[in-house]
């Protein structure tokens, strides 16, 4: 195979989108547009593409950070002088140069590599990836003469009535060889809005009698580019559709598909349940075995097998194996919960580790404390973990008793096998095996041996 680099095109305003942010950063299924695109061409085998950005693209640059290179497009006079800003980062080292939108995120990599191939065998100049069947609103048109051959892209400001009629659409992924791009690049004239098209490509090849291959998608949503937010929803609900069916194909069982929101980089193991209205965002793993929701959000959580979690937030929680969760709990960055562990309803755990078969079945808060194994926690108790200043951290250790509505004033120790009252404001460190009552606790008092006097 030659050599090949990638460009990524993302100068343009976006001003349709009308937004502060950038266009290629919104997100679609979890990632931004932009990071499916470099997705791609990376599981096609291209890495470390060039992205052409605007000057002013520092949110942009920070996002990508040094797995790409940059090229910068003053300002934003179209597709072709895009490229023709990434010619000096370029080199001369390549072949052929894909070119690929960056608002285009559902081209898949079976698609770039078809083109690539298909430019390689037929030794084009130019091949073109095509679309057929969606709606052609938006895109350039493909204009093919009576032999069926093809001639010319018309952009829809320019077509004529006739033209947009036309179903064919370009799809805004090329492939050019090396050699004769930059030449005819040099040659193209600013169309009726004062940009220049990469598109106009075709007519100057065409004209130099230089051979044009197109391939077309497979499926004509792979070349949906995002120009609009009604685009970007568009482009979410087939996203989020093939997430969905290549969970289901692999193994996990989703009650109800159209409730079920999956981000593009979660991870599901076999046999899981995933019922209505939950959403597996981020970088969220969930183990096999496990039955999640419904009402549910998982956020960058790592679930071991056959965990439970029913109506509850988990934003940055990690449970080992058969963790029970919910209803309504919320688990917060830092929560590493221990095998067998029981949450319940209206337990908030943060920045906490809990051991193996602890119990905190109602209503909790478990902040920066460090709970050991088979740990029992009444309904009402609270770590008060905050001075007004500083956090301070709590430990509770193994086999301790925590009587209901116990507040624990951090920074705090409760001794192995330790016991509080039922409303005990615990200031001071419970020692191993002792049991404190009272506000603030203090020891209880240990029963006296000597018979009470006889009247
Ligand atoms: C473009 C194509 C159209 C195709 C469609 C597919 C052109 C002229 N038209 O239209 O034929 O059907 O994509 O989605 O290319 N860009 C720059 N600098 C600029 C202008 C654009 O880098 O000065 C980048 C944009 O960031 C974007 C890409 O080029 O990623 C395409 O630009 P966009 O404005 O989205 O073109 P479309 O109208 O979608
Ligand atoms: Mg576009």
């Amino acid at each position: 195979m030659s050599a090949w680099q990638a460009v990524i095109l993302a100068a343009g305003a976006g001003t349709r989108m009308r937004s502060a942010t950038p266009k290629v950063l919104h997100p679609v299924c979890g990632a931004p547009l932009i990071q499916h695109v470099i997705a791609s061409l990376y599981n096609a085998g291209l890495e470390r593409p060039i992205v052409v950005v605007p000057p002013d693209a520092e949110t942009l640059r920070n996002y990508l950070g040094t797995n790409v290179d940059f090229a910068v497009q003053e300002s934003p006079l179209g597709s072709g002088h895009a490229l023709a800003c990434a010619r000096e980062v370029l080199g001369k080292d390549s072949d052929n140069i894909l070119v690929i939108n960056a608002d285009c995120p559902l081209v898949p990599p079976e698609g770039i590599q078809l083109l690539m191939r298909c430019h390689e065998e037929t030794k084009a100049e130019l091949t073109l990836m095509t679309a057929d069947g969606a709606d052609q609103d938006g895109y350039g048109r493909i204009i093919r003469d009576a032999s069926g051959a093809f001639t010319a892209i018309v952009e829809e400001r320019e077509a004529t009535p006739e033209q947009r009629e036309i179903k064919e659409v370009n799809g805004g992924v090329y492939a050019f060889r090396t050699a004769s791009l930059w030449p005819n690049l040099a040659t193209l004239k600013p169309s009726s809005n004062g940009e220049i098209y990469l598109t106009d490509m075709v007519a100057c090849v065409h004209q130099s009698q230089g051979s044009i291959a197109t391939v077309q998608a497979g499926d004509p949503h792979d070349v949906l580019g995002v120009n609009t937010r009604v685009d970007l929803a568009n482009a979410e609900a087939v996203l989020r559709d093939r997430i969905r069916e290549q969970h289901m194909l692999d193994g996990v069982t989703l009650i109800d598909p159209s409730t079920t929101y999956i981000d593009s980089g979660v991870v599901i193991g076999k046999d899981t349940v995933v019922y209505p209205n939950t959403h597996l965002q981020g970088t969220t793993q969930v183990g096999k075995g496990c039955r999640i929701g419904p009402n549910s959000l998982l956020k960058d959580s790592v679930l071991g097998a056959g965990c439970r979690v029913v109506s509850s937030m988990l934003e940055g929680a990690t449970l080992d194996a058969d963790v029970d969760v919910g209803p309504f709990a919320h688990l917060r960055p830092g929560t590493h919960v221990g095998e067998k562990t029981h949450i319940g309803n209206f337990v908030e755990v943060k920045e906490s580790t809990l051991g193996v078969g602890v119990k905190s079945g109602h209503f909790s808060y478990i902040g920066d404390a460090d709970v050991g194994d088979n740990v029992n926690i009444g309904a009402g108790t609270v770590i008060a973990n905050f001075d007004g200043v500083t956090k301070h951290r709590t430990t509770i250790d193994e086999n301790a008793f925590i009587g209901s509505d116990t507040t624990l004033v951090a920074p705090v120790r409760v001794g192995k096998g330790a016991a509080t009252g039922a409303g005990a404001v615990v200031t001071k460190d419970v020692d191993a095996g002792e049991t404190v009552v009272g506000v603030p606790a203090r020891p209880k008092p240990k029963k006296s041996s000597k018979k009470p006097a006889q009247a």
